[in-house]
């Protein structure tokens, strides 16, 4: 597909994406269960942020986006899908809904729901791993590393530890963040500085970028989970205080949490800043957030 730098659409990059997702797990029919219930979630209608943001950096870089990168915005999605599979699960969040349905395993079932998670992201080390690039395995790593358990899952074992127990100091609060949330905004960066075989300035600051977009992410959701916004999409609202979840709501109040947001986003401004001319149409992605930014 051909892209233009400057303008990037995320809607008919999701449209494009949304149907390579549905065509390659329509090929995963070994069993028809299990099938089904990857489909419900990945199919859901996500906002696919994180593999927008791996195409958004590709297409600043090159014209043509050929469907190899497709894959490697997929596996993303595909990881990303997994997580929330888990974090809803009963002996996590414990959640009724998601992507405005049932969650997974009021669908299919706990079972199930844990083996779908675990299908999805395998899968996307299936599809990483097949890939004819001479960086496949370096690409395996990232994304081995952004999920695992030096990113995402401590991360979330962070946050299922200390739920119920304030964490004592805001920078610790960033730390959760930054991995259960941050580690998996920063990999499409990463994965497009391997890809593209970009020099190590450009990289860094492509990186930072995903890491102040991805704490300003969470804290983000945070904020909607007390705003009614959260309710739009059937999720309960004020749930994280109520299990004592650690957020910056929490440490610093709604309204500090808003001051935190917006100097996430300054920050991000900034990396962003430092980058070529190509990349400022990532300006776009921070919009996302100007509703909690006074
Ligand atoms: C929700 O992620 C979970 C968090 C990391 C806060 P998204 O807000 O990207 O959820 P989808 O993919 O659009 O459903
Ligand atoms: C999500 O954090 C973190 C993940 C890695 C999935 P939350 O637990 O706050 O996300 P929501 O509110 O359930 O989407
Ligand atoms: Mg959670
Ligand atoms: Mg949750
Ligand atoms: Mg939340």
């Amino acid at each position: 597909m051909t892209a233009s730098a400057a303008a990037f659409s995320a809607a008919d990059w999701r449209e494009t994406l949304n149907t390579y997702l549905r065509d390659e797990i329509g090929k995963v029919d070994q069993q028809p269960q299990l099938q089904a219930s990857m489909a419900y979630s990945l199919l859901a209608g996500g906002k696919r942020i994180r593999p927008l943001l791996y195409l958004a950096t590709v297409a600043a870089y090159q014209e043509i986006v050929p469907e190899v990168d497709l894959a490697i915005a997929g596996s993303i999605e595909l990881v990303h899908t997994y997580s929330l599979i888990h974090d809803d699960l009963p002996a996590m969040d414990n959640d009724d809904y998601r992507r405005g349905r049932p969650t997974n395993h009021r669908q299919f079932g706990e079972a199930m729901a844990i083996l779908a998670g675990d299908g999805l992201l395998t899968l996307a080390f299936q599809w990483l791993g097949r890939l004819s690039l001479p960086q496949a395995g370096q690409l395996c790593g990232i994304l081995a590393t952004a999920s695992g358990p030096q990113g995402m899952v401590a991360g979330q074992a962070i946050d299922i530890h200390q739920t119920g127990t304030s964490l004592d100091s805001l920078a610790a609060v960033a730390q959760l963040d930054a991995l259960k949330t941050g580690a998996l905004l920063t990999a499409p960066f990463q994965l497009a500085a391997c890809r593209l075989n970009l020099s190590l300035p450009t990289s860094a600051s492509l990186v930072d970028f995903g890491h102040h977009f991805g704490v300003a992410f969470q804290i983000f959701d945070d904020l909607q989970d007390i705003h009614s916004t959260a309710a739009k999409m059937g999720k309960a609202v004020h749930k994280d205080q109520e299990e004592g979840k650690n957020t910056y709501p929490a440490q610093l109040g709604v309204v500090g949490a808003q001051q935190a947001l917006a100097a996430q986003v300054a920050a991000a401004q900034t990396a962003l800043a430092a980058l070529p001319e190509n990349w400022q149409g990532l300006q776009q992605f921070l919009r996302y957030f100007d509703g909690e930014i006074k």
